[in-house]
């Protein structure tokens, strides 16, 4: 299988390194084996550990050119990812995205393109990282019926909350801390401001329900104005201030919603706490299951990354045997 890696940052290095650490099993898995062929990055100055034996280049044509079985994203931005997606996907080559913003506005039409060329996407890292959140609600919508999604979706607030409520931090000193420990960038802003969980409670959306609200319908709002006296006065209530986002279905429309709300200690979410990201998947059958996991990180996002790559090639071979 011959793979190129759109993108060589946090992601794109998660990638790379778990594919050559789990080669050998990777080959057993697929029955072949696996060469990282090229790689794309923006900025050709920098210093980078690849094998002289993988093209790195800065040009997208003479990588699509090597024949790839697979084109990993993981750029940011719409543009150009989508543009590369569609060329990809044209060429006959599985795609595997964690580039949420752009899968949150062409996911759908990425899909219509992949199944016209019989080519699978996987997007299991645009949400929640290293939590297989796509995949379960994939599995589950087989039979049961989804009704609502609550989810803790974006790690670096969940741990300035966790922060201000168990040590007592101002908020500015626990986004310091996040930012010390390398779980929020240096502009915070998407993080805190709730867009990045906004993006992803889309892809959610579309994936549950078949469709999004039309995004000027969703109430968002960030953690920016918390404060620790509002998390204290909460605790004295036995109740936890979370960032959640809430995505059901009423009167066939999804309804999604993106801001800070209490919890109190019988809610599934009030003890998800740190980086840590969880979904509450409310179901007909199952009445409730919560999923918790890593929700972003180098290897917790190429953990996704390379499951959905695996999963692209399954389905692709897979060979049926009962009818
Ligand atoms: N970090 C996480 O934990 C995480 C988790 C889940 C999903 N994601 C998503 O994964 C994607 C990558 O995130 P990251 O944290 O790895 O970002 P990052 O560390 O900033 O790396 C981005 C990489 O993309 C390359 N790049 C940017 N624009 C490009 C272009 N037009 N053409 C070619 N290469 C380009 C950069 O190239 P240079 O190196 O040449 O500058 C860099 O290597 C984003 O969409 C993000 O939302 C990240």
């Amino acid at each position: 299988m011959r793979v190129a890696i759109l993108g060589f940052g946090t992601v794109g290095q998660g990638v790379y390194e778990t594919l050559r650490s789990h080669r050998a099993h990777m080959s057993n898995l697929l029955g072949e084996e696996l060469e990282v062929v090229g790689i794309l990055i923006q900025d050709g100055s920098k210093e980078r550990e690849i094998d002289a034996s993988t093209l790195v280049t800065t040009n997208y044509e003479k990588l699509l050119q090597l024949q790839v079985d697979v084109v990993i994203e993981a750029i940011v931005g719409q543009q150009p990812a989508y543009h590369y997606l569609v060329q990809a996907i044209k060429s006959g080559a599985h795609v595997v995205t964690a580039n949420k913003v752009m899968f949150a506005h062409y996911g759908q039409s990425l899909l219509n393109l992949a199944a016209q060329h019989n080519v699978q996407v996987g997007y299991e890292a645009t949400t929640a990282g290293g939590t297989p959140i796509i995949r379960t609600l994939q599995h589950l919508l087989k039979v049961n019926q989804v009704s609502k999604l609550e989810a803790i979706l974006n790690g670096t607030s969940n741990y300035m909350l966790t922060e201000m409520a168990v040590h007592h931090l101002s908020f500015e000193e626990a986004l310091q801390q996040a930012q010390q420990k390398g779980y929020a960038e240096l502009d915070p802003s998407n993080d805190i401001n709730g867009d990045d969980a906004f993006y992803k409670a889309m892809i959610l959306s579309r994936l549950a329900f078949g469709m999004q609200p039309n995004w000027n319908d969703v109430y968002k709002e960030g953690i920016e104005r918390i404060t620790l006296a509002d998390i204290q006065q909460e605790a004295k209530r036995g109740r936890a201030i979370k960032h959640v986002a809430t995505i059901e279905i009423r009167e066939d429309i999804p309804r999604v919603s993106v801001q800070p709300v209490f919890l109190d200690e019988s809610h599934p979410l009030y003890r998800v706490d740190g980086v840590n990201n969880a979904i509450t998947i409310h179901t007909d059958l199952l009445d409730n299951i919560t999923i918790t996991g890593p929700g972003a990180g180098k290897l917790p996002t190429a953990s996704a990354i390379v499951e959905d790559l695996v999963h692209c090639f399954k389905q692709q071979h897979v060979v049926p045997t009962m009818v």
